[in-house]
């Protein structure tokens, strides 16, 4: 998902909202059916599922996969459009993974999730009206003792989103955000990948990934 070229650099909630239902009118199901990001997947290998906050879940692709691979979710957006699609979407393809979903609407960045209460902290693609910073020690104090935090992001040098300065984000930014007394860093890095567009095609991302074990 991308920002919409020439679009303003104000990411807030009308901005999101209307991002959401454009994409609705223009696709008429959004995002639906799109995969769940290749390095959540990496990521969640291995961990034993407890309880996962997917923070600025847009349609929902992750916050499924995470439920239906036995985590509890609370899935986060600020786009109460979002939601809407993401939930209706979530219960009519795996009914029995909508049961484990939490959906809230809030402002990330204004009304923090509830501190060390998860063992899996995922963003992905979430660029918000503060700074990057911001939105990294705010998920931060998110996760548990002995827990992950995940952030993907757009890196300066994806072509696909060169229009949009401020979505991007360097994995020395998000890095520099844990306090190395609390945070084991497991990877930060750039990744190039190829994502799917949902109209069979593909195109070539470069993330940043973020990828980190907060200190028991
Ligand atoms: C580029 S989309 C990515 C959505 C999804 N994570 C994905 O990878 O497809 C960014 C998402 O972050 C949400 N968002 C932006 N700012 C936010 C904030 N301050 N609090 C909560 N969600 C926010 C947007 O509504 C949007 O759904």
């Amino acid at each position: 998902m991308s920002a919409h070229s020439g679009a303003p650099q104000e990411f807030d909630r009308a901005y999101w909202e209307e991002h959401y239902r454009g994409a609705d009118r223009e696709h008429g199901h959004g995002g639906a059916g799109l995969p769940p990001n290749p390095h959540l997947l990496a990521a969640a290998q291995g961990l034993a599922p407890g309880r996962a906050l997917d923070a600025g879940c847009g349609h929902g692709a992750e916050a499924a996969w995470l439920a239906a691979n036995g985590w509890r979710v609370r899935a986060v957006d600020i786009s109460a459009a979002a939601l809407e699609r993401a939930r209706e979407r979530v219960r009519a393809a795996r009914p029995e993974a909508a049961e484990r979903i939490e959906w809230a609407q809030a402002d990330l960045t204004a009304r923090p999730p509830e501190a060390a209460a998860f063992e899996l902290v995922c963003s992905h693609y979430v660029h918000t009206a503060a700074p990057p910073s911001t939105l990294v020690e705010t998920l931060a104090a998110a996760v548990a003792p002995g827990g992950t935090l995940l952030v993907v992001g757009h890196h300066p040098d994806d072509a696909h989103h060169a229009d949009t300065p401020g979505a991007h984000l360097t994995p020395q930014e998000a890095a520099s955000a844990l306090d190395p007394e609390h945070w084991e860093v497991l990877t930060a890095e750039k990744a190039t990948r190829q994502a799917a567009t949902g109209h069979g095609g593909g195109i070539p991302l470069t993330d940043t990934v973020l990828r980190a074990r907060r200190r028991g």
